[in-house]
């Protein structure tokens, strides 16, 4: 495995841990202070620095930019863990200030948005809680390629994830993929009146071409398209950027680290519990792939040992330089992998750099797709 620097890291770790510590000190000892700007400026100084996804009455406030993926607690990662261990994963999240939790029906299915409805309850109305609909569940078991956004369906669902997430509304709802056989407006006009009546708040979608992305969004207006984005996989940026920022629409990519692959933690010897695992099944997670993709995993090492970060946090940094719309939401089971990807958000890359890893990962072909399928409709 590689050398990942993490040394310097760890030093900026426990950097953060004493800042994060003496802020919610900070928040907690009321001290009697005449000066008041002094105050003022403590106040603001320990606040975390927040991106806007979506625009005007349609936006939310994301601290740090950067939100927590749940879905590998319960589903595609392989190992499970204790869910005590998840939940204490969500709860240092939240004390660390983040406020965006991702999670879906299809996760599980069900189990995450249950794991997750418990790990929130106590902070509930402090954070922007996400989840999705849209693929037809049988006999409980998630089938990837079955798809169902009838209207009807919509609202069971949504009836069935408040109760799970043991809330009464879900702040971003997002459509999970686009179902060919019901019109996006149809959808759009569902989500609109499930905002009518306070369930949801804000609507997004998963995976959607332009063309549905306008349409929808002439239905209801999007708070934000939650599509895969990382340094392996850059579609999105070309007309799908364009479109999200001619609207106003923010961009929230999932599988940031490609699943891991960016983080150097997957070679050609990785054994995955494929009965919890979707990566034995695509292309880009093949020996063959892997291999050939290596590269990747040693520029990222080389370049972050320049800086004293890992290629996780370099994957992260340069999605959030993309655009100041753009808040990854990438997802981890491990407290210490959780500190890593938040610690990215303090991370600037200079023109220099950005202009290295542009042009090194410009000139290198990606083996393998990332699924075997396509997915953006
Ligand atoms: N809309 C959609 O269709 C869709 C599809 C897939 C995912 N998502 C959402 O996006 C979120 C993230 O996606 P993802 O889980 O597919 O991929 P990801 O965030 O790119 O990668 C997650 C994997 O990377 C590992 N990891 C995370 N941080 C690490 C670090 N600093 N160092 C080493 N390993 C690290 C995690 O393992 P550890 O647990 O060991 O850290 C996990 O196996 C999901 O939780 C879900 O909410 C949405």
């Amino acid at each position: 495995m590689q050398n990942h620097n993490r040394r310097n890291f760890l030093k900026s770790g426990s950097l953060l841990s004493a800042s994060v510590l003496a802020s919610s000190m900070m928040n907690m000892i009321s001290v009697n202070v005449n000066a008041s700007s002094q105050k003022n400026e403590e106040q603001e100084n320990s606040k975390p620095k927040q991106r806007t996804l979506g625009t005007g009455k349609n936006s939310l406030k994301i601290n740090h930019g950067i939100g927590l993926g749940c879905m590998g607690m319960s589903f595609n990662r392989s190992f499970i863990p204790d869910r005590n261990n998840s939940i204490a994963v969500m709860r240092k999240a939240y004390d660390m200030g983040m406020n965006f939790f991702d999670t879906a029906e299809a996760y599980g299915p069900f189990t995450n948005e249950v794991l997750v409805g418990e790990a929130i309850k106590p902070f509930r109305k402090n954070i922007i809680l996400c989840s999705k609909f849209g693929f037809e569940i049988r006999d409980g078991k998630f089938i990837p390629g079955a798809f169902n956004s009838k209207p009807q369906h919509i609202r069971e669902v949504v009836e069935a994830s408040l109760k799970r997430l043991q809330t009464d509304y879900i702040d971003l709802l997002y459509q999970h993929r686009v179902d060919p056989a019901v019109p996006i407006e149809e959808v759009a006009g569902t989500v609109k009146d499930l905002i009518k009546e306070g369930k949801v708040l804000h609507f997004g979608l998963s995976e959607a071409g332009v063309e549905n992305i306008r349409k929808a969004h002439a239905v209801q207006p999007l708070t934000a398209l939650q599509t895969e984005l990382s340094l392996m996989t850059r579609d999105p940026l070309g007309e799908i950027f364009s479109v999200c920022e001619e609207l106003g629409i923010s961009f929230v990519p999932y599988s940031p680290l490609s699943r891991a692959l960016l983080t150097g933690f997957i070679n050609e010897r990785t054994k995955y519990n494929s009965n919890n695992d979707n990566r034995p099944g695509l292309p880009r997670y093949q020996e063959a792939a892997i291999k050939a993709n290596w590269g990747i995993i040693e520029f990222l090492t080389d370049f972050g040992n320049q800086r004293g970060i890992t290629p996780a946090q370099v994957s992260l940094a340069w999605l959030l330089s993309l655009k100041s719309w753009v808040v990854p939401i990438p997802g981890t089971t491990k407290l210490a992998h959780l500190q890593e990807n938040l610690l990215s958000t303090t991370v600037e890359l200079s023109a220099d750099e950005l202009k290295q890893i542009n042009d090194f990962i410009s000139n290198f072909k990606i083996t393998g797709d990332r699924y075997a399928v396509p997915q953006t409709k």
